[in-house]
């Protein structure tokens, strides 16, 4: 200030105009930010509400076809798919998670031969198909296998590579699993299938609606996945995690809640400077939405909270709300 008649710089003469503010913008939301989890049902005209996310339905293979439709007419580069395997697929070795003919494998099979130019990014973990919602192989304790989980999981991979997965995401937080994966989708030929690792994924309370949606709630019987998933305590440990997975051949690393875990993001990228992504998980999902919902917070905090991903460096977000922000920015042009 001079002599208090005047601010010396007026930060607020950029913001006066939508054109300045427009110009002077440092971070932008795009539709090639989004990846669109997509959770599929067996069946033909199958479509299911899940009650903790209003709006996301799980769809069988015939109706997800029409909704990549969609996506693709948006522009939204890449789903992510999720069986939701039927209690009689389920057992404590996990079979049904490699069988060439499973849910996921079919589905990736459907959606490349319709939208070839889609990405279709696969989760390699096998809560989904084992009887107790774990991510692994259990020993006589109940504690989850490190080793022998890895080789399904390869088992996993293969078989989605196989079915023309274009990216295959292990989110299960075995020691070493890149490294198992990467090798054999090389031994195999698949060179260019991208993995895109769950290098810092916590265990956290968030996951909830995403358990309801895929049915591996009542299966966990209120376990838990301390053994395995991060502790929310630590972010060394998820610079550890991710200088780990890129060494062993992760093209792209992910962190795991996305909103209350941006500090991991933003030291994640400047640290590394890979592709870097953020997953908005269910329980994000919901928050938000229920506060929208109920007339608590307007709906423009979606946008929000996802162009804080940007700012935090991320490149790209997995988040139920691809496909409204998608419509969104289409009608913004
Ligand atoms: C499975 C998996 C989970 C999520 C993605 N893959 C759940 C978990 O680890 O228990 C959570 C996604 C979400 O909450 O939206 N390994």
């Amino acid at each position: 200030m001079i002599q208090g008649q005047f601010p010396l710089r007026r930060m607020r003469r950029l913001r006066k105009h939508n054109f300045s503010r427009r110009l002077v913008a440092e971070n932008t939301l795009s539709v090639d930010d989004l990846i669109y989890p997509v959770f599929v049902l067996e069946g033909e005209q199958q479509r299911e509400s899940v009650a903790s996310m209003p709006g996301v339905e799980r769809l069988s293979i015939d109706l997800l076809l029409e909704e990549c439709q969609q996506l693709v007419a948006l522009g939204v580069p890449m789903v992510a798919l999720f069986p939701v395997t039927p209690q009689s697929a389920k057992s404590l070795l996990a079979e049904a998670a490699y069988d060439d003919n499973g849910l996921a494998q079919r589905a990736v099979r459907a959606i490349k031969a319709q939208y070839p130019e889609l990405g279709v990014m696969t989760d390699v973990a096998l809560d989904p198909f084992t009887t107790h919602g774990q991510d692994g192989i259990l020993d006589d304790n109940g504690y989850v296998q490190n080793d022998v989980t890895t080789e399904i999981l390869v088992e996993q991979a293969l078989s989605h590579a196989r079915a023309g997965a274009d990216v295959v995401a292990p989110s299960d937080m075995m020691d070493g699993r890149i490294g198992a994966i990467r090798e054999a989708l090389e031994d195999y030929g698949f060179h260019n299938v991208q993995i895109m690792a769950y290098s810092a994924k916590y265990a956290s309370a968030f996951y909830g609606p995403f358990r309801d949606a895929v049915g591996s709630a009542a299966n966990l019987q209120g376990g838990n996945k301390h053994t395995y998933q991060m502790d929310p305590a630590n972010t060394d440990e998820a610079l550890h995690e991710v200088a780990l997975d890129i060494e062993e051949g992760a093209d792209m690393v992910m962190v795991k809640p996305g909103m209350p875990y941006l500090d991991v993001v933003q030291r994640v990228k400047a640290e590394f400077k890979v592709p870097t992504f953020a997953y908005q998980v269910s329980g994000e999902y919901a928050m938000l939405n229920a506060a929208i919902a109920n007339g608590w917070l307007d709906k423009s905090v979606i946008h929000e909270s996802l162009l804080a991903f940007k700012r935090a460096g991320a490149d790209g977000i997995l988040t139920y709300f691809a496909k409204q922000v998608a419509e969104d920015l289409q009608q913004a042009v």
